[in-house]
């Protein structure tokens, strides 16, 4: 998805924007650009391709300008080209702004400008906002802050989500930024200021950051912000200081974020358990104010959420009905929004979100609370929309995860998942304790299960080896075992390109046995004792029509005739998928790199799906 960057201080922008936009690569984009005020005039440098290729174009220019707005745009409206690239100016070439997000209602926009004889360059939706700028910079009421009341009154006839920010070289010293439905926030310096779609852009220059509210404006300057809300009230901000360490975004020697992010989930877990129980103890949440009388009304849990996060909430399902006899639904965000779900008081929201600025999902949170339920968000993105919009929020403590594929991020939402269902247990008195007592144990453990397994690199390497130029697979499971045969499923897709499958083992016969032929792989997960015969059962199916079979298990399987087998350890089964799923995250990684692909930035994908 598109990225921002801004910059108004004492030193040379560009490098700074250059930086920003650098560490928003992983976001997926295809064109990238940058305009500063130089010399009392907007300068635009823009190109299709990587960031790299505007850098030779600033280097070569290499202006001495102070303020800037960056942006890397990922292809909506228009092709990848220079005309479509951002920032886009006005026809006058006075006002200059970057944008993510859709504008819905751009094509009768475009139609008022163009009878006011406007002419637009680039099929965006975009170029439409800097004339609406002008328009209203030169016909709107006059007040004693023209260039905030022109955005303002551009902004107003806008429909959509937008993310933007504008410079003018009628005000040389200034940068107005506002947003809807798309993130943005600003990091405060010693007399300069930086703007950013995502904090890892600015990490490096500021850890103290504002994050701007629907609907709000921020005027900056290299020694000052103001905010304004819809109206253009002025009002005061608290400002949040994040924890994340900026080295933490940086690859700390490993070959890709992918990697390093598969290694860091003994630490994610850890410090995700933080302080939210202790052995002997109970489990706190001092953060929610969830009380055992509102649990006692609740009579259906939803969790929602999109592609890996859904996942980690299909095994969070698990452990909340066993552990809570509730019912719990998992729904896909983009699905839940449209189908009218039945939700009332009595219904319960959870939504998990790694970025915390996933369109779908925050559009499902919005629906879920004007149907007056609860709403309870997990993110990892302190200060994120949806932590913004939710009653509730417990954050997972994964620390940036840059890599498109989620790794610690969903072993992180899976354990909070089962710490809170712990706490609801607790409240509820619904699970006898010795239970959880023994779980609490288990997850304790984690962290050096997972460090059992990642020993074990070597013999996935080897297996990835013999597979890597295979065209499909297939994942297999039962219970939760299934819920990461998914994940394991969607991990190969989006980053090797080869088409594979997940199937509830018991469902082969009803259909997708007709797919097995000789010599196709298939990758069985074994970790529920209960259910682990049949799954070999199904699995010997496999076998016997030619298949090659690559399972991970924490059974001691006898008489089998599996090709391939990775040991894990032993784990209570509600948390097992933590543990399984890190062989699938390795085998997934190795393959791509075997296929010679891009692991941190595949192909058509985007770190956060800021839109529908
Ligand atoms: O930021 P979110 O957790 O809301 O993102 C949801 C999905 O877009 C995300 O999990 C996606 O499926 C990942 N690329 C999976 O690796």
């Amino acid at each position: 998805m598109c990225g921002i960057v801004g910059y108004v201080g004492n030193k040379k922008a560009t490098p700074v924007l250059i930086k920003g936009l650098l560490s928003l690569e992983y976001r997926g984009y295809d064109s990238a650009g940058i305009a500063v005020i130089e010399d009392g005039k907007l300068l635009v440098m823009k190109d299709k391709g990587r960031v790299a290729n505007l850098q030779e174009i600033t280097d070569s220019i290499n202006p001495d300008a102070t303020i800037g707005i960056a942006h890397t745009r990922w292809a909506t409206h228009g092709k990848p080209s220079r005309e479509n690239s951002h920032p886009h100016m006005d026809n006058s070439g006075e006002f200059a702004v970057v944008h993510n997000g859709i504008i819905e209602n751009y094509h009768e926009l475009r139609e008022f400008l163009t009878e006011k004889g406007y002419k637009f360059s680039s099929q965006t939706d975009t170029e439409v906002i800097p004339n609406l700028i002008h328009y209203y910079y030169t016909n709107g009421v006059k007040t004693n802050t023209p260039f905030l009341s022109a955005v303002k009154s551009a902004v107003d006839d806008l429909r959509g989500s937008y993310a933007i920010e504008v410079v003018s070289s009628l005000y040389t010293d200034t940068m107005i930024v506002t947003r809807k439905d798309s993130p943005l926030v600003i990091g405060k310096g010693n007399g300069e200021n930086f703007v950013a779609s995502d904090i890892p852009a600015i990490l490096s220059y500021s850890k103290d950051f504002y994050l701007l509210d629907d609907n709000e404006y921020a005027v900056l300057t290299a020694d000052s912000i103001n905010f304004f809300d819809s109206s253009l009230s002025e009002h005061s901000k608290p400002i949040k200081n994040i924890e994340w360490d900026a080295t933490a975004a940086e690859k700390n020697g490993f070959e890709d974020y992918m990697l390093k992010e598969i290694y860091e989930q003994p630490t994610a877990i850890r410090e995700t358990i933080g302080a939210h129980f202790h052995l002997g103890e109970k489990c706190d949440f001092p953060e929610i104010d969830i009380t055992a009388d509102y649990l006692k009304t609740i009579n259906k849990i939803y969790i929602i959420a999109c592609g890996t996060a859904m996942h980690a909430g299909l095994v969070g399902k698990n452990a909340i009905e066993r552990l809570c006899h509730i019912p719990v639904e998992v729904d896909i965000a983009s699905e839940f929004r449209y189908r009218n779900p039945i939700i009332n008081e009595k219904t319960l929201c959870i939504y998990v979100s790694q970025s915390g600025e996933t369109a779908d999902t925050i559009a499902a949170l919005k629906l879920a609370r004007s149907k007056g339920a609860k709403t309870l968000a997990i993110s990892n993105v302190i200060g994120s929309s949806i932590t913004r919009e939710a009653d509730y929020t417990v954050y997972t403590h994964a620390g940036p995860e840059i890599a498109v594929a989620s790794t610690k991020a969903y072993t992180s939402q899976v354990v909070l998942l089962v710490i809170l269902a712990m706490y609801f247990a607790e409240l509820l008195g619904t699970t006898e304790q010795s239970i959880l007592d023994n779980l609490k144990a288990s997850i304790l453990d984690l962290p050096t299960a997972i460090e059992t397994v990642l020993d074990q690199t070597e013999q996935v390497k080897e297996f990835a080896n013999k597979i890597y130029t295979e065209h499909d697979m297939y994942f297999l499971g039962r219970g939760t075992d299934y819920c990461v045969a998914m994940e394991g499923s969607l991990k190969l897709k989006e980053i090797s390109y080869i088409h594979s499958e997940a199937y509830a083992a018991g469902e082969l016969k009803h259909g997708p046995i007709a797919l097995i032929e000789n010599g196709i792989t298939v990758i069985g997960i074994l970790t529920d004792p209960d259910l682990v015969e049949k799954s070999i059962s199904n699995l010997q199916e496999v076998v016997s029509r030619g298949a090659k079979t690559f399972i991970i298990t924490n059974q001691k399987l006898t008489n089998t005739s599996f090709d391939f087998i990775i040991n894990i350890p032993e784990t209570e089964s509600i948390i097992s998928p933590i543990v399984s799923i890190i062989p699938l995250q390795l085998l997934a990684y190795y393959i791509s790199k075997n296929k010679g692909l891009d692991v941190d930035k595949p192909r058509n994908l985007a770190k956060s799906v800021t839109v529908e």
